[in-house]
């Protein structure tokens, strides 16, 4: 057992690195700064932004994974092999890799990972259905008959799992995620003020007053940004709740296909999940008030796990204790996709 094995989660928005021995190595957004002109990956993550900062027109910013699945095969290996260098991890002996990845994954979309992750350099690679990490990691007791049901909301994708027996028994994700809330907000206020913002303040709106649900002393803010008309900055006011009228597509998405799922497990599961609730992570799970809403319409208690952003690389760095010497079909993924 080897302390270079790394669970890796490789998220729409973020990617983590969990490192036997060791714990989380690598936290950093999933983007990479990329030549145009050639495709060579030059940096990841946080740097990558700095260097696009600084940099001439050709490097540009890229995202290789969209909706939590590689759209990008080159990139992410790039961006793999970059990281595992990072991490100390690049030379020989090459590590074994525990890779996070959605239940509904296709076989052509598993195969993309595993083969762009041995040829980034490992040794072997594994897959754990997300659901089933998170549910590790936000320590709930998964091997029993008893079910507990696990609701992800990530940049990119929701992914709601039914967890009992050790393994994922039903499930369902919707390509909805924390990206589109914030595309939403910068519909809105173009649509409402006439103003353009970028995605990150539109992110940062999101993060400081959105809202899933009425909150008392929530109050307006001003923004900046540029008049659609005339091209020029003018700083707007938005109410929290016209930002929480944005979120609303989004939130009735996630809250709707909660009980979709719930609705589908079957019975005695669905039951334990009215005792034991629903288990809230992903970065979406800290917007205000989610979990208020899912509790009222859902009709369950909702539990947010202590850091939602990092509870499936946690899990899966558990998993890494177990982790079988001839790597691949390990775990995940079972066959229904
Ligand atoms: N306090 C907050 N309130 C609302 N959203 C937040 C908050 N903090 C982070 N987020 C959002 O969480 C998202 C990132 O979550 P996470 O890192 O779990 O996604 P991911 O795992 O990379 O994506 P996916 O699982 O869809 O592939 C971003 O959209 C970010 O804006
Ligand atoms: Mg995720």
């Amino acid at each position: 057992m080897s302390k270079r094995d790394l669970a890796i989660d490789l998220g729409t928005a973020n990617t983590l690195v969990f490192q036997r021995g060791k714990g989380i190595v690598f936290d950093e957004p999933t983007v990479v700064a990329m030549n145009s002109r050639n495709g060579d990956v030059l940096a990841v993550g946080r740097e990558a932004w700095e260097l696009i900062g600084r940099s001439p027109a050709s490097v540009v910013a890229a995202r290789p994974i969209m909706r939590g699945v590689i759209t990008d095969f080159e990139l992410t290996q790039q961006m793999i092999r970059l990281i595992l260098n990072m991490v100390g991890v690049g030379r020989f002996p090459k590590p074994r890799v525990l890779v996070c990845v959605p239940s509904a994954i296709t076989e052509v979309e598993r195969r993309a990972v595993e083969d762009a992750v041995t040829s980034a350099g490992a040794r072997s690679v594994a897959l754990v259905e997300e659901p089933l990490a998170a549910a590790i990691g936000a320590g709930l007791p998964i091997q029993e008959p008893l079910g507990n049901l696990v609701v992800d909301v990530g940049g990119g994708t929701t992914e709601i799992g039914v967890i009992a027996m050790g393994g994922v028994v039903t499930g369902k994700a919707i390509r909805i995620g924390g990206f589109d809330m914030d595309a939403a907000i910068q519909r809105l206020i173009k649509k409402r003020h006439g103003v353009a913002i970028g995605e990150t303040t539109a992110e940062k709106i999101k993060i400081q007053m959105g809202s899933a649900y009425p909150a008392a002393g929530a109050r307006p803010a001003q923004v900046r940004g540029r008049e659609m008309t005339t091209g020029m900055p003018k700083v707007v006011t938005i109410t929290p709740g016209e930002i929480r009228e944005a979120l609303g597509e989004a939130v009735r998405g996630i809250v709707e296909t909660t009980r979709e799922a719930l609705a589908e497990a079957p019975p005695e599961l669905a039951h334990d999940v009215l005792e034991t609730g629903v288990f809230l992570t992903g970065g979406g799970a800290m917007l205000k008030g989610l979990d208020m809403r899912l509790a009222q319409e859902c009709e369950v208690p909702v539990h947010v796990t202590e850091q939602p952003l990092t509870t499936v690389v946690e899990g899966a760095g558990r998993l890494l204790e177990y982790l079988p010497d001839n790597g691949s079909a390990f775990f995940a993924g079972s066959s229904k996709s």
